[in-house]
């Protein structure tokens, strides 16, 4: 994991703030205790203090570096309003409704973020996938020229020969239920820039499929041929090629027999699943029965870094998806 003690390194030297939502989580807290004491960020955290401050005495943790914020009672709520009434004036969100919105903790941090007061938000330790990213899609938005949000794994398989050197990028295995062929060409390209930016890998990106070169004809193989000739257009540079079953992405073999001249396959190391279906049970196959380390998701697209959990996360998954998240936010 030398990959990961890298990026805990970078995130040290960038000092940014990030904001945890789920400020009484008993994982949120034990986390925020080694973020600070190891200097990975520094460290905010939304709920009533008196609330934070015992639930972190019950857990035996010191949080005494970590900035602790009502958003009930902050006196940034108004500005905050304003900021949200301008956004989704489109939408006639009046600021009496905005004012009731921000008592949610996660409402409140991507208005942080909004209004520059915070880098990035890490939440979902106890809050669905849908409730942390709906209110950043509608206040932090996408980044310039993109328009998907979509969420990368960090695969650690522990085989060399797989990837760059046993590192792998799977997406979208958290946001996009049904990516369109132009959604898909944008969820390619945008992992390869997280792969690149996080792991420094070149990226190889398999466009996968049930099929390979034509073996098959559906609907839903073209919509994938149609998402790689998108994406050649719109990253004349990438090394992309598909369609192509998982096997001939990942094994020299496989590739020669079923893609030969891929400039790709049988040495991918970012995998585009055709759809979330596939992508979400694909990244939890690999985890549990070959036992790879999984980190994410990292979700891409957004114009400032807003990481979801998985309810089961553990205190390392959270101290881990921080460190990204200030990697994430120096890059953007
Ligand atoms: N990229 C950019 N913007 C988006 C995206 C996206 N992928 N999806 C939705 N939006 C925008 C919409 O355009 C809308 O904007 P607007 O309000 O300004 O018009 C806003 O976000 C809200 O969208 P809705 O369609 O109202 O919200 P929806 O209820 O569809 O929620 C969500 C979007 C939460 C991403 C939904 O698609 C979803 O639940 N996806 C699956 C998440 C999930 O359960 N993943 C699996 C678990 S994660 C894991 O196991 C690792």
């Amino acid at each position: 994991m030398e990959l990961l003690k890298d990026i805990i390194c970078k995130a040290r030297k960038l000092g940014k703030q990030i904001v945890l939502p789920e400020g009484t989580e008993p994982r949120t807290l034990k986390a925020t205790e080694i973020i600070l004491k190891e200097g990975i960020a520094k460290v905010i955290l939304l709920g009533a203090p008196a609330k934070i401050e015992a639930e972190a005495a019950k857990n035996g943790v010191n949080i005494s570096g970590a900035t602790l914020i009502d958003p009930a009672a902050d006196s940034r709520r108004a500005v905050y309003a304003d900021l949200m009434v301008e956004i989704r004036k489109s939408k006639g969100l009046l600021k009496e409704q905005a004012l009731d919105m921000l008592n949610d903790p996660l409402v409140f941090a991507p208005l942080m973020i909004k209004n520059g007061d915070a880098d990035g938000e890490i939440a979902g330790a106890v809050n669905a996938t849908g409730d942390v990213l709906r209110p950043a899609l509608q206040f932090v938005k996408t980044m310039p020229g993109v328009s998907v949000v979509s969420g990368a794994f960090l695969m650690f398989v522990n085989k060399p020969q797989f990837g760059a050197n046993g590192v792998l990028v799977f997406a979208d295995c958290a946001v996009m239920p049904n990516p369109d062929a132009q959604q898909l060409a944008e969820i390619a390209i945008t992992t390869a820039k997280t792969a690149k930016a996080l792991t420094g890998m070149e990226p190889q990106v398999a466009m996968l499929s049930f099929s390979t070169k034509g073996s098959a004809k559906h609907p839903l193989v073209d919509k994938v041929t149609q998402a790689l000739q998108i994406a050649r257009q719109l990253a004349p540079d990438l090394q992309i090629d598909g369609e192509m079953q998982v096997d001939a992405a990942l094994v020299g073999e496989v590739a020669k027999l079923k893609a030969p001249g891929s400039p790709v396959a049988g040495k991918a190391n970012v995998l585009v699943f055709p759809g979330l279906e596939a992508a979400n049970i694909g990244y939890k196959l690999v985890q549990r029965l070959a036992g790879a380390e999984a980190i994410g998701p990292i979700l891409q697209g957004m114009a400032a870094p807003v990481n979801d959990l998985s309810r089961g996360c553990s205190v390392s998954d959270i101290v881990n998806m921080v460190a990204i998240a200030a990697n994430q936010a120096a890059d953007n």
